[in-house]
């Protein structure tokens, strides 16, 4: 959703500025451009539409100096993609550069009035209106004009500026939209997040909302938007440089699939001890714990699979009732949320607009709100009543894959707290959670150790023009999981179905250019889904399924088997969403595409 950077110092903003856009390009790749000023010169800005490598093209053979710089890409809102829409946007007389993320609300009341004043807009974007306002307001001191303009500006923005008149100054300002500064000697940078300047330095400060920022070389200053200064609060980052490299694989993808028992290992490492789950980041009291009688979930996109998974998971272990809601809507339904409800945050990122604003939501009701998060430090976690973190590391790919399965991982890990906490699991039952959570990354293993078979299979989708999964119960979501997956990356169109229901409705879409995608491993429910799946076979649909190992029955019913290892039911997930993550991965590359920057998304949603 737009990444945006900026470095002052003495390296060359050129490179800083390329690197950091390079590692930020997964949030949006619409089009690109930056800003350079040197201490004698004019701004000088170069953009180009398009992946970041055509804005390389550009500055190929530029001989670009200066010390200071902004650089964006962009996820369009505002304005189709286009070099005159694309950031740095450029006051008229260029002493101004300003790239944005986030949707400025209010633009088109400020743009009129802007224009009755006289000033000329040369994009469609509403980030054009910060640089005139910026203008208009200015005062010859950038950090005083940028407070004059912040309160009049409704909606999201991180922002970062540079004039021409100040060349030693970068200010930033944020509300709503997630950014970073970062500490070098002699030098400050800041960006979307914190893997686009964790080359050059691992010390950050997190913004919070309202926050100022003035950095000079050697100097930093923070305000809140009242204009009080605030201290800094350090952080230092453990991520290394390697997680944001391809590491041999063709694609961020397959490699974040290939991670998975890693990642599973991970998330659970120091969060069992014997049969309990410690989760230290926990802030509830035993008497808030004990007084939980439901659970809401929020979330987007692939972590809202997570939560439909979780829901499931909870509410047969623990027969606590969950609700589950997509954020967009969450935020506005106006939630029946008790005091006594526990409130949980999915996010990969902890910084997608609807999912805070469902947080901000919960928390207005008086109840508590946890997260479940990859990115430390991020939005979500800091304003969370506590975080469970998934360790999955840095997730470059847009579809997510490894961030899905450590948020079940999570949310395993919850179950088995929640339920010794709250004395529903006995020990017995405990012990047999963990035993089978600890096989997980061996069980992982084993499909990873198939991907060659799951590649033949996904030739079933050669000519597919769109496809249908379904699953039932534990692995309804993953129908769903799989389908999204599908359509993310290799522009199939996929419904992901319950098994059941696709009689009502769903069959008649079947024919050979819709095959079934079937969830056919052991499970309570499995005699059921082979019904489902002859009702296909007799409309002559294609069927590719996905059965437990030694399974013979299902491979007389269907075209295609993959085998999988055999797992109890409530564990099955984390292994039946691998193959279906292989299939999506292979129909794109089969069809050509780009596997990481899928068309028209974006990994982190910080706008509505
Ligand atoms: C975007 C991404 C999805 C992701 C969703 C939620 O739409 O393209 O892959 O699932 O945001 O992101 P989050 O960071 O909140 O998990």
């Amino acid at each position: 959703m737009c990444g945006i950077v900026g470095y002052i110092g003495e390296k060359s903003p050129k490179e800083v500025l390329y690197s950091g856009l390079s590692k930020l390009e997964y949030r949006g790749y619409d089009s690109a451009g930056i800003s350079i000023l040197g201490k004698e010169q004019e701004i000088q800005t170069y953009k180009s539409v398009g992946k970041l490598a055509n804005l390389r093209e550009v500055l190929k053979g530029v001989e670009v100096s200066g010390h200071i710089g902004i650089g964006h890409t962009r996820w369009a809102t505002h304005g189709v993609p286009s070099t005159k829409n694309s950031h740095p946007h450029n006051s008229k007389s260029n002493k101004l550069s300003l790239v944005h993320n986030g949707i400025i609300e209010n633009y088109a009341e400020l743009r009129e009035e802007l224009v009755n004043k006289g000033y000329e807009f040369l994009s469609d974007t509403d980030t054009e209106v910060i640089v005139h306002l910026l203008d208009a307001n200015f005062t010859g001191n950038l950090v005083e004009s940028v407070f004059k303009i912040l309160p009049i500006l409704e909606g999201a923005y991180a922002i970062g500026v540079i004039s021409s008149d100040e060349p030693d100054l970068l200010v930033a300002a944020r509300k709503g939209s997630p950014l970073v500064i970062g500490l070098g000697e002699n030098e400050k940078y800041i960006a979307s997040d914190v893997p686009a300047i964790l080359e050059y330095t691992n010390r950050v400060i997190f913004l919070e909302d309202g926050d100022v920022a003035s950095l000079k070389q050697d100097e930093i200053k923070i305000w809140d938007l009242e204009k009080n200064e605030k201290s800094t609060e350090e952080t230092e980052i453990e991520w290394d440089l390697e997680a944001a490299e391809k590491g041999g694989y063709e694609y961020f993808t397959l490699k974040e699939i290939h991670e998975q028992p890693r990642v599973i290992a991970e998330t659970l490492k120091g969060k069992i001890k014997g049969n309990s789950a410690i989760i230290e980041e926990m802030t509830l009291t035993k008497e808030e714990l004990e007084n939980i009688t439901k659970i809401h979930m929020v979330a987007c996109g692939t972590s809202y699979h997570a939560a439909l998974v979780g829901k499931a998971i909870i509410e047969q272990e623990l027969r606590i009732p969950v609700e589950v809601e997509v954020a967009s809507e969450f935020r506005y339904k106006n939630p029946i949320i008790n005091k006594t409800d526990l409130v949980i945050l999915i996010s990969q990122s902890g910084e997608t607009a609807d999912t805070l604003a469902g947080l901000r939501e919960a928390k207005k009701s008086g109840a508590k709100a946890i997260g479940i998060i990859n990115v430390m430090g991020s939005t979500i976690s800091r304003e969370a009543d506590g975080t469970i973190y998934t360790n999955a590391g840095l997730e470059i790919g847009v579809a997510s894959t490894k961030a899905f399965i450590a948020q079940l991982i999570a949310l395993y890990i919850l179950t088995l707290y929640l339920g010794e906490k709250k004395n529903i699991l006995d020990d017995k039952r405990r012990n047999y959670i963990v035993e089978n959570l600890k096989k997980l990354p061996n069980m992982v293993e084993k499909v990873l150790d198939i991907e060659e078979d799951i590649k033949l299979k996904t030739r079933v989708l050669d000519s597919a023009r769109s496809s249908m999964f379904i699953g039932r119960n534990m692995n309804t979501a993953i129908a769903y999981e799989g389908a999204l997956k599908l359509k993310e990356i290799s522009y199939i169109h996929a419904e992901g179905y319950q098994s059941g229901e696709l009689k009502h409705g769903p069959i008649a879409m079947i024919s050979e250019e819709c095959p079934l995608i079937a969830i056919a491993t052991k499970s309570d429910t499995y005699e059921k889904v082979k019904s489902n799946i002859e009702e296909v076979r007799a409309r002559s649909g294609k069927i590719l399924a996905l059965a437990t190992l030694g399974d013979e029955e299902i491979s007389k019913i269907s075209d295609e088997v993959i085998y999988l290892p055999e797992i109890d039911e409530l564990f099955s997930p984390v292994i039946n969403v691998v193959p279906l993550q292989f299939i999506a991965y292979y129909a794109a590359i089969n069809r050509g595409l780009d596997v990481d920057k899928p068309r028209n998304l974006a990994k982190s949603v910080t706008v509505e």
